[in-house]
């Protein structure tokens, strides 16, 4: 059976009073649908750890930069809701647009420092602040104990981290694993969006990754490793390659060695899609 939709905050807030009565934890996965394996792995994850799950399905206008990546964003409501229908959560809060951003709406979230002043930050203006300011709504919309997202958006992740303990929202962030197709690619809604020729050549983004993330490792020096992993994303059909990083897990300081915790992520486009993906650095060596 498919869980009860919503799209009134009122609604939403009858409902997680109910439950709050009853004593009953909250867990939340945000979304902006077009659900693959990864957030139904999200929906599983809260499941296991809280006493009600609620999905949020909202496409957030606001951490879109281009006009048309948001006009061409999958909106698969219905399916979505089928895929969810066998994981027993309680509840999908698809707010109505008002019920987000209601007339007059003027306020902004926005994490600065060094997390934001990288990668996705400079790539994609406004994109964090859109992020942050959503994610924040959707926490206290929900009022959940724990929040589950994927360390595909490392970043992301970081930076809704960083947004909830800044605002002491009482909400634990938990970080998933990324979850692959069998090529190694990064499951993802955009992947949606490629051909079944560009799906196959988009395998090659994570094969350079784990690539230069072993040979890294082996204590190889980064420029090089990453000059030829661009070369060979460019032969397997790449475009524009926008990063390809050695980062320091905590910091997301730029390493020339994996010295300490470390990941490697980077975006690259394919097809006019934009793919993004990023692993562990030291966990291939340990
Ligand atoms: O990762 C996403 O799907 C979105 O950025 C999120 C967290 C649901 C906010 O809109």
């Amino acid at each position: 059976m498919t869980a009860p939709i919503l799209r009134r905050l009122s609604d939403l807030r009858a409902k997680t009073a109910e439950w709050r009565r009853a004593g009953e934890t909250i867990g939340l996965v945000p979304t902006m649908g077009a659900l693959h394996a990864g957030h139904l792995s999200l929906a599983e994850a809260a499941k296991k750890a809280c006493d009600r799950v609620i999905v949020t399905i909202f496409v957030n206008p606001k951490q879109f930069n281009k006009p048309e990546d948001l006009a061409n964003y999958p909106r698969t409501e219905q399916d979505d809701a089928q895929k969810l229908a066998h994981l027993g959560i309680d509840l999908i809060y698809c707010p109505d647009p008002d019920q987000i951003y209601p007339d007059g709406y003027a306020t902004n979230v926005s994490v600065g420092g060094s997390i934001t002043a990288v990668m996705e930050g400079p790539f994609r203006p406004g994109h964090f602040d859109g992020v942050a300011t959503v994610v924040a709504k959707l926490f206290l919309q929900t009022s959940a104990d724990k929040a589950f997202f994927g360390q595909k958006d490392y970043q992301q992740l970081m930076v809704v981290t960083r947004m909830a303990r800044d605002l002491d929202i009482p909400i634990e962030v938990i970080g998933c694993e990324t979850v692959r197709e069998a090529s190694g690619l990064a499951m993802s809604s955009r992947n949606l969006l490629l051909s079944e020729d560009a799906l196959a050549k988009a395998a090659a983004l994570n094969a350079a990754m784990r690539d230069a993330a072993a040979k890294a490792a082996a204590g190889e020096p980064w420029a090089p490793l990453e000059a030829s992993a661009r070369q060979s994303l460019a032969d397997a059909g790449f475009g524009d390659i926008e990063y390809f990083d050695l980062r320091c897990s905590e910091t997301l300081e730029a390493l020339d060695t994996p010295s300490r915790p470390s990941r490697l992520l980077a975006a690259a486009w394919m097809d006019g899609i934009r793919l993004i993906d990023n692993i562990a650095v030291h966990q291939l060596n340990s």
